[in-house]
């Protein structure tokens, strides 16, 4: 079967991140993200993609900063709730329910119960003719220390960070889980694979 253009989005399994933001008047945004990813390692950068009639676009623009919030997969009747179109004066914290956590180095407040805070602030944006890429540099990375080892990995299975698989008619959530396969980052390099290699963190 050969998908048409607009069922290829079915295709890929997406994260998603909750972004916050304030507007140049002072009004807190939040808004769920999937079409957000890395640029590469380590994670200096961060590139987004954003319709043009967006409150979080414009925000972005006005103030030159956002936080990517992490929800857990708990979090999704909120997620939906910041999915809706309100009026950019609508403070998306108080419709929602959610309670703002300080930030360290930009204005926009994190989510409280996230697992993880991005800080970032604007490097670039690319616009298109209906959408516009946004870079952002992340100037902090916080996360809760409950579902972080002191190597910085997260405790997926109990943290359960919300992912999300498009289809038709909707989206299907979704959560990461263990396929079984543990692939230290030297097998790229030597491409040997040891069997009897030992797994960090078993228990998880
Ligand atoms: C799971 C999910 C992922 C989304 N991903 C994006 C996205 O990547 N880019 C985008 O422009 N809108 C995306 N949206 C739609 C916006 O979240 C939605 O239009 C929201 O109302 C925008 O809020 P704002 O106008 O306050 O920024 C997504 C919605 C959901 C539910």
């Amino acid at each position: 079967m050969i998908l048409r253009p607009s069922q290829r989005e079915q295709v890929l399994p997406l994260p998603v991140a909750l972004i916050s933001t304030v507007s140049g008047g002072g009004v807190r945004n939040v808004a769920p993200w999937s079409n957000i990813t890395p640029i590469l390692r380590p994670l200096d950068e961060i590139v987004l993609a954003s319709w043009i009639k967006r409150d979080t676009l414009e925000n972005i623009r006005a103030t030159g900063e956002f936080v990517v919030n992490i929800p857990q997969a708990s979090m999704v009747e909120e997620v939906m709730v910041c999915a809706r179109n309100y009026p950019p004066e609508v403070d998306e914290f108080e419709e929602a329910g959610l309670a703002p956590r300080p930030s360290a180095k930009v204005r926009p407040p994190g989510i409280d119960g996230c697992l993880a805070w991005m800080e970032c602030v604007l490097s670039e944006e690319i616009a298109r003719e209906n959408y516009s890429l946004v870079i952002g540099t992340v100037v902090h990375l916080e996360v809760d220390d409950r579902y972080f080892n002191d190597a910085g990995e997260m405790d997926f299975g109990r943290a359960e960070p919300l992912s999300v698989m498009l289809g038709q008619e909707g989206m299907w959530f979704t959560r990461p889980v263990r396929s079984g396969r543990f692939a230290r980052y030297t097998e790229m390099v030597t491409g040997r694979y040891a069997t009897n290699q030992s797994i960090p963190h078993p228990e998880r």
